[in-house]
């Protein structure tokens, strides 16, 4: 995989769909903030789940820079934008830190702030 290897990647917020290039280097929530997608996050550790999202259509990521994701979080297709690196391009629905918070009780896993 080149460094400067990008993928499209379709946010798919509130106010609307963002399409942004997101570098194979970079976490995906600093990718948009460079495109101008201001996305919620408050530890930037990949533990608090603040900066939750969901995959809308299948993809791959690389989360192994966070402090907690679950082999249960991946099958449901959650993803910690700051943590996650893109692996293909990616189509994600954003702010669903509730849901994500929900499904981890559910499951018996840790839930920050839930
Ligand atoms: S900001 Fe805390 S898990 Fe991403």
């Amino acid at each position: 995989m080149a460094d400067d290897e990008s993928f499209e990647v379709t946010l798919v917020t509130p106010y609307g769909p963002r399409v942004i290039a997101a570098r194979a280097s970079e976490h995906l929530w600093d990718e948009a903030k460079r495109a101008g997608v201001n996305l919620p996050a408050i530890c930037h550790q990949g533990r608090c789940l603040t900066c939750a999202g969901q995959l809308l259509a299948p993809g791959e990521f690389d989360p192994s820079d966070a402090v907690s994701y679950f082999p249960q979080d991946r099958e449901a297709g959650y993803i910690l934008l700051c943590t996650a690196k893109p692996r293909s391009s990616l189509r994600i629905r954003t702010h669903v830190q509730t849901e994500m918070r929900q499904y981890r009780l559910k499951c018996g896993l840790p839930a920050p702030y839930a």
